[in-house]
């Protein structure tokens, strides 16, 4: 695990990206958010031994480093999922990466079910908290010591004091902008519209298949995250139609200004 990360740190500080204190990992139908980074430079997982590649349609599976408001920002254009039978550990790679080169903040992002039934397609979401049901943990296994405890606490995953600014910011800049938890299944199945009913009796309002490993990993390592969500449909049962990917994609990308001006406005001026 260790030499993986080592070979991506350094394949990525020779593209400077140890100059960045900012992550952002875009999900289904959201990476195009990298092209607006400026003086762009690429690595490809691919090209990083050991590096796990995305098959999922809509996922570019490449590092982007570049500056925006003269800060140095790497993304993640694609991230791996567990429904694509990666153990959740080899989800923390790029998380880890960002860590050791120097990363504080990160913004994670996912394209969502909507169970919150005041939610409609297109709504974004802040994330609050989420719920673990994907079946597995990324830290299962053995504990490395220097990134973060045995143990780690998860009381404020989606750091407190951002969620409160963004909120602020978000009013003041005319961006709607919902608050809500995240909850996590395996997937690659859409739920069922039970497993819907359960997950909003138990206090979920969005429902995905990633995020929440990169999550406790970023937390684990004292890194602060910010999660978006964006409703890409209503979750199952919730309308009389069947989901699909087309379907995600199809709203990310009806979505993508309204996505951008908010990216922007947490690189501006949050982070
Ligand atoms: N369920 C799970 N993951 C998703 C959904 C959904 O309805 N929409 C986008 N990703």
């Amino acid at each position: 695990m260790l030499e993986i990360i080592n070979a991506a740190v350094k394949q990525l500080t020779a593209v400077g990206a140890d100059k960045a204190k900012i992550g952002l990992i875009l999900g289904s139908g959201l990476g195009d958010y990298a092209e607006c980074l400026e003086n762009k430079r690429f690595v490809n997982y691919a090209d990083i031994k050991g590096y796990p590649v995305s098959e999922v349609h809509g996922h570019k599976n490449r590092f982007v480093v570049g500056e925006l408001y003269g800060k140095t920002v790497i993304a993640m254009q694609g991230r791996f999922h567990y429904y694509e039978g990666y153990p959740q550990n080899v989800l923390s790679l790029g998380v880890r990466t960002m860590k050791m080169l120097g990363v504080e903040k990160l913004l994670v992002t996912n394209a969502a079910g909507g169970v919150n039934l005041g939610y409609k397609s297109g709504t974004l979401m802040l994330i609050s908290d989420h719920i673990n049901l994907s079946g597995s943990n990324p830290l299962i296994g053995k504990n490395l010591d220097q990134f973060g405890p045995r143990f780690p606490d998860q009381s404020n995953v989606y750091d407190k004091a951002l969620r409160t600014q963004l909120k602020k910011l978000a009013a003041d800049n005319d961006v709607e902008l919902e608050e809500g938890v995240y909850l996590m299944m395996s997937g690659p199945c859409y739920e069922t519209p039970a497993e819907i009913r359960m997950a909003r009796t138990i206090g979920a309002d969005a429902v995905g298949m990633s995020t929440i490993p990169e999550t406790m990993v970023a937390a684990h390592c004292g890194i602060k995250v910010v999660g978006i969500s964006l409703i890409t449909n209503m979750a199952a049962g919730v309308l009389d139609q069947p989901l699909s990917h087309e379907e995600v994609n199809e709203t990310a990308a009806a979505s993508a200004i309204r996505f951008t001006n908010l990216v922007n406005l947490i690189l501006e001026k949050l982070f």
